[in-house]
């Protein structure tokens, strides 16, 4: 019924393309690479691989099924499911989380297309330089912004599953080709010791928060993504084998992200905690060295631009769904209105590397810099609380039988086998570690 008016995915990979290309972006390249930096190598690869099992799987199998039961945007699907008027206000978090993001992850994305330029062009200069020019980080910002609206204007078939179709396998080619390469330089052992020896004694709090976080962000989970691309899919796709396949294909890439990284970041000298500057300061320096390195250095920044796009519009699809089913909004005029919104709320992460002092200076719960605290509160505290009331919501609320028997409806039978195991994750498990883990920072924060 509303699925006709509302758009739906139009073959049946739709969804897992346009899934994977909302959790496939600078999250994996760019985010991955130098949390893992900052955190220690090889011991948080481990916690973060276990946060994505243990609490990430789950909770993507939950937003799916809450989705495509309800066929609703995050607020609708709270307030379908319950007449409490609290619920809803997990999908309001959501809504407003999903514009959170995008105000630094357009900045981020928008130095995706300025490394093209530089790229093609051979510019010389830093990436510090780069970053501290108001005109460039606005320009870049404001280009990436636009070209997102477009995609959206279009709706969920044209505008989002076309343009994952192809592009994905590609940058996973290429990332194969860099690794390759990556590996044959002098000094690349010691990136691969950092990367996959573990030293567990570098485990801590902040750690397994910053891993969550990751997981979170990386899965595009804990703000209704996944509920609002979940309200496309039709009742005859296996939920189950298709949660997995994104979340595979996610780790994979985020992994071989950092197999390209760290042995190319060691053999040039650079140190792994360097923080968000972290790929654009590596990545430029190995295309220098590496015969036709102009040609992958611009196929990358391209390819990954585009993985950047296909996560940004799904970021403001969740808004924009929430206007057009809640409120009657036209799409359009949703698209526009939210537009204006994030340019808004995006400027001060654009002049936040060194351009405007009070938002590139600061100490605030531990961020040094405005975009850095953006990251921090909607990606490392707003997602993970999401995610823990959208898990108890699913578990207690809904019913975890209920849920399941949704997330089964058009699977196969070893599909069953997996859901046993989902049961007890999504009641307990993911809810429980999640609380412990944000009340830990909390009181480190604050008490
Ligand atoms: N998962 C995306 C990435 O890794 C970012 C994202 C987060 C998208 C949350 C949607 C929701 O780049």
């Amino acid at each position: 019924m509303e699925t006709n008016t509302r758009g739906s995915w139009g073959s049946r990979v739709g969804f897992i393309l346009a899934a994977t290309g909302s959790a496939v972006g600078l999250g994996n390249i760019w985010r991955y690479p130098y949390i893992t930096g900052q955190n220690g190598g090889a011991a948080f690869v481990l916690v973060y691989v276990g946060c994505v099992l243990l609490i990430g799987l789950p909770v993507l199998i939950a937003e799916i099924s809450l989705g495509r039961r309800t066929n609703l945007n995050p607020v609708g699907a709270f307030k379908a499911m319950s007449t409490s008027k609290a619920w809803p206000w997990v999908g309001y978090l959501g809504v407003i989380t999903g514009v959170g993001i995008l105000s630094f992850y357009l900045v981020v994305a928008g130095w995706t297309l300025g490394y093209i330029v530089r790229t093609a062009f051979h510019t010389t200069g830093t990436f510090g330089e780069f970053v501290q020019d108001p005109a460039i980080e606005i320009g870049y910002f404001t280009a990436f912004l636009l070209l997102t609206t477009l995609v959206v204007l279009g709706g969920v078939e044209k505008g989002i599953e076309r343009w994952s179709k192809f592009l994905m396998p590609m940058l996973f080619l290429l990332l194969i080709a860099l690794i390759g390469y990556s590996l044959t330089l002098e000094g690349a052992a010691a990136g691969i010791e950092f990367y996959l020896k573990p030293d567990f004694g570098k485990i801590t709090g902040s750690t397994i928060l910053a891993a969550m976080g990751q997981a979170f962000f990386s899965l595009s989970l804990g703000m209704g993504t996944m509920i609002t691309y979940g309200s496309y899919l039709s009742k005859t796709e296996s939920i189950p084998f298709s949660a997995l396949a994104v979340a595979v294909t996610d780790t994979l890439i985020a992994f071989l992200a950092g197999l390209m990284i760290f042995p190319a970041l060691f053999s040039v000298g650079l140190e792994p905690t360097q923080g968000p500057a972290l790929v654009f300061n590596v990545l430029p320096k190995v295309f220098d060295t590496m015969p036709g390195g102009t040609i992958v250095g611009l196929l990358f920044f391209l390819l990954l631009a585009i993985a950047a796009l296909t996560s940004t519009v799904s970021l403001l699809e969740v808004p924009v769904a929430f206007l057009v089913d809640q409120k009657k909004w036209s799409r359009q005029k949703a698209v526009w209105v939210l537009t204006a919104i994030v340019f808004v709320a995006g400027l001060p992460s654009a002049l936040s590397q060194g351009t405007v002092q009070l938002f590139s200076s600061m100490s605030v719960l531990g961020q040094t810099d405005w975009l850095s605290l953006m990251n921090f509160i909607f990606s490392d505290l707003s997602l993970p609380i999401g995610g823990f009331f959208l898990s108890i919501f699913v578990a207690w609320v809904w019913g975890a039988h209920h849920a399941s028997e949704e997330a089964l409806t058009g699977a196969g039978s070893s599909a069953r086998r997996l859901m046993v195991a989902w049961r007890p994750l999504i009641r307990f498990i993911s809810p429980v570690i999640i609380l412990i883990v944000l009340l830990n920072k909390m009181f480190g924060l604050f008490g």
